[in-house]
């Protein structure tokens, strides 16, 4: 698979490449995109005040809660619910949501929605099975078996399955799904969330957290912005933001390709020759600046650095043989259990899912170039903004998050040090003025699913308002 060619020249293909990996690559269209002015467009049009859509939603919290999942394990001790919030009666536009509470507690725990990138691709078969629920699947893609490192265990979390088309979202008129990109993205994120808090009434109050990986730290900023500015309007149900998390983020091209190509070579991915080229013929400044010549490298690029996943450069492959059965072990295989499970039918009814083929991703439309003038914005409004990178993850790499960093310009509040899970090093933080970078050492782009200790002890840390735990001989970690 191509991959640094992907990720120049089709950018919807750009973080997770799951969609990708399914659906193969067409080259051809991939240019043709580029023609679309819509990958210029950065206008986030907060300005018309409209109210969301607002259902009914009387009876519905009842009728969304799971009795029980195929396959689980015994002795489940928290509630689960799914199912459907309406974001646009006309269009007959729904979005399907899974939402975990917490075992111990959950009253008194905030709440946080999780959303994945890729882009467009579901956060319940991402996030949820594969990375941070309570549940992962089994290689018979039939039984569940449980994740020790849930994050659900100190949150309670809703995954949402976005854009329409995704997963089991959907739309009566398909025509709906050409208009999918960020802003439409982000547009039904916050009608989904002001629905479900009238569905979750004792939520409203709740302490609230966004919390992304990849693509969608596209999302979270301008989520978090728009329920800002519309917690403003006296009219509207206010949201209790309290944070963002963007984990191995796509927030700047730019940067993104820089630190791709210098990530490449510092892994001894690709030679000297090849990377001498690229600085030498390469402007990565948009993808139309990517001269013919540079585009011949960055094919040249994906050659020479051979077979590997640019999402963990040191996985192993997915082997039919292998057959992990409890965390923190994670099978390469998974996507695969995660696709048979969820097109059980029992386990669709279970779900009350009505959407019979449950796919991972749909793909966008449009897309900015940057988002860091958002997350500026939301740096000065005071609202805590964290990013955390896995440091063997050569999609987004660790490389582009610290140069996307830099354009912020913000200056060093608490030095970078080590922090400690036990007596190992977790990763690197670093604390800047209103943004925090911590680093997760030997994670992949699904750093829950490689190192999910770690993770937890960083999410951990974020939801407590305290910096990942420095060395300290009586430290326990998780
Ligand atoms: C989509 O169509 C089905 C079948 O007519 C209907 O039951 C469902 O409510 C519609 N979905 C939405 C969101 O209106
Ligand atoms: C739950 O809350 C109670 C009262 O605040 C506390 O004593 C207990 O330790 C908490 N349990 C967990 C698992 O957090
Ligand atoms: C890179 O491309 C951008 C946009 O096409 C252009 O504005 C800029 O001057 C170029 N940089 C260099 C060093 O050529
Ligand atoms: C690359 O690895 C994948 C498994 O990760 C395998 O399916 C594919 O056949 C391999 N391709 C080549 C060219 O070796
Ligand atoms: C898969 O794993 C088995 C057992 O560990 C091993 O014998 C086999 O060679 C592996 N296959 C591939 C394609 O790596
Ligand atoms: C940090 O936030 C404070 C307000 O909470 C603001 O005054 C300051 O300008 C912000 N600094 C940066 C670098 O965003």
């Amino acid at each position: 698979m191509a991959r640094f060619v992907l990720l120049c020249f089709f950018l919807l293909c750009l973080v997770g490449s799951i969609h990708c990996d399914d659906s193969g690559f067409d080259f051809k269209e991939s240019l043709d995109s580029l023609g679309s002015p819509l990958l210029d467009s950065f206008a986030f049009d907060t300005s018309t005040g409209l109210p969301p859509y607002m259902g009914p939603q009387v009876g519905l919290k009842e009728q969304n809660k799971i009795t029980t999942l195929p396959g689980q394990p015994d002795g489940i001790n928290f509630d689960q619910y799914s199912g459907y919030v309406t974001i646009e009666a006309d269009a007959e536009r729904a979005l399907f949501y899974y939402f975990v509470e917490s075992p111990q507690n959950s009253s008194t725990k905030p709440l946080v929605l999780w959303l994945n990138g890729a882009p467009g691709c579901s956060a319940f078969g991402l996030g949820a099975l594969m990375e941070v629920g309570p549940f992962r699947v089994g290689k018979d893609g039939k039984t569940l078996y449980q994740n020790e490192y849930a994050w659900t265990d100190v949150a309670n979390v809703i995954f949402l399955e976005t854009p329409a088309g995704a997963g089991f979202s959907y739309s009566n008129r398909t025509t709906n799904y050409k208009l999918s990109g960020d802003n439409v993205i982000v547009r039904d994120s916050y009608t989904f969330l002001v629905n479900w808090f009238e569905r979750f009434s004792e939520y409203k109050t709740r302490d609230f957290f966004i919390v992304t990986e990849g693509y969608a730290g596209h999302y979270a900023p301008k989520l978090a912005q728009l329920i800002l500015d519309n917690n403003k309007h006296t009219s509207q149900a206010t949201i209790n933001l309290r944070g963002i998390v963007m984990g191995n983020p796509y927030i700047d091209y730019e940067t993104l390709i820089q630190g791709v190509v210098d990530y490449y070579w510092a892994h001894a991915l690709i030679s000297d020759e090849i990377y001498t080229a690229l600085i030498s013929n390469c402007n990565f400044s948009s993808p139309t600046a990517i001269s013919k010549i540079c585009m011949g490298l960055l094919e040249q690029s994906d050659i020479a650095a051979g077979n590997i996943s640019s999402r963990n450069i040191y996985a192993a492959p997915c082997n039919s043989s292998s057959n992990p059965t409890i965390v923190p072990e994670f099978d390469p295989c998974s996507k695969s259990y995660v696709l048979s499970y969820l097109n059980v039918p029992e386990v669709q009814t279970a779900l009350h899912a009505n959407v019979k083929q449950w796919e991972f991703c749909k793909q966008l439309k449009d897309e900015a170039l940057t988002v860091l003038p958002i997350i500026q914005g939301l740096m000065a409004s005071g609202i805590p903004v964290w990013i955390y990178s896995g440091d063997v993850n050569a999609e987004d790499p660790v490389t582009s998050t610290r140069y996307a960093i830099k354009k912020l310009e913000t200056s060093v509040k608490t030095p970078w040090y080590p922090w400690y899970v036990k007596e190992e090093v977790g990763g690197y933080v670093v604390e800047y003025q209103n943004l925090t970078f911590v680093t997760i050492r030997g994670a992949g782009h699904l750093a829950p699913s490689d190192q999910p200790v770690r993770s937890l002890v960083v999410f951990s840390s974020f939801l407590d308002g305290k910096l990942p735990p420095p060395y300290s001989s009586t430290s326990t970690g998780v």
